[in-house]
């Protein structure tokens, strides 16, 4: 299953592809947290990226392709991904179907999470990370069953870098000019699916698994 997860920061997908890449035994790929990582351990790709995404701007594609070509080399994924946070412009996705088309495969479907803005700003505020695993909280919405560690690992949980008030600004309309183009591009390919991102987190991921099981 070759899935891809679209829709605004903040509308759940890490979360929902969390669950998707248990459910199927298929890896995870976020960009988002392969730069993070980078920017942590210093890399030269890490140095290059922390100028933009702590503005809220997208990391230049020429990068971001190399990060997907390198990833998608890997053993893990015959059997298939889950993509979060990628493609995030047209030219990635065209990128993207070159590279799958190389090894001539596809997607099977792209999943929109639509959410409205009032309610994205609700779900930054609330975010808990773990510094360790990346486990993903919300302080009222999804809460970490001990105080400000992670139940997976134990670890302590932060407040994300670009989660501030501005950078989300940021991160939004650049998401509004850049990324929702690719709606209608995957609207077009007829790979769409659309999905209510403001039920609870366990509901959003039933309808997930019988939309893709083709029940809906
Ligand atoms: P990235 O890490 O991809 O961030 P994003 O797309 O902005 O998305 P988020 O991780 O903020 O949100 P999400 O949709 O995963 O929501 P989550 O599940 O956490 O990118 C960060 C930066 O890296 C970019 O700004 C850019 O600079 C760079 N970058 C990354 N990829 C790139 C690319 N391809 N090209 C160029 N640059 C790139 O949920 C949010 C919160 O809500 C959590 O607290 C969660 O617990 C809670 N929640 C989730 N679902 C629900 C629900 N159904 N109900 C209530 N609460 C919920
Ligand atoms: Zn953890």
């Amino acid at each position: 299953m070759n899935l891809v997860l679209l829709g605004p920061p903040g509308a759940g997908k890490g979360t929902q592809a969390k669950k998707l890449s248990d459910y199927y035994g298929i890896p995870h790929i976020s960009t988002g947290d392969i730069l993070r990582a980078a920017v942590s351990e210093g890399t030269a790709l890490g140095l290059k990226a922390k100028e933009y995404m702590e503005k809220g701007l997208l990391v230049p594609d020429d990068l971001i392709m190399g990060i997907i070509n390198e990833r998608l080399e890997k053993p893990d994924c015959r059997k298939g991904f889950v993509m979060d946070g990628f493609p995030r412009t047209i030219n990635q996705a065209e990128g993207l179907k070159k590279l799958l088309d190389e090894k001539n495969t596809k997607l099977d479907a792209v999943i929109y999470f639509d959410v409205p803005k009032g309610e994205l700003i609700e779900r930054f505020t609330g975010r808990r990370v773990c510094t360790r695993c990346g486990a993903t909280y919300h302080v009222r919405y999804n809460p970490p069953s001990r105080g400000n560690t992670c139940d997976k690992c134990g670890s302590e949980l932060i407040i994300r870098a670009d989660d501030k008030k501005e950078t989300v600004e940021k991160r939004i309309s650049v998401y509004e000019d850049e990324t929702k183009p690719l709606i209608q591009y995957y609207e077009k390919e007829g790979l769409l699916i659309s999905i209510d991102g403001t039920k609870p987190i366990d509901e959003v991921f039933e309808e997930l698994i019988s939309l893709l099981r083709g029940e809906k």
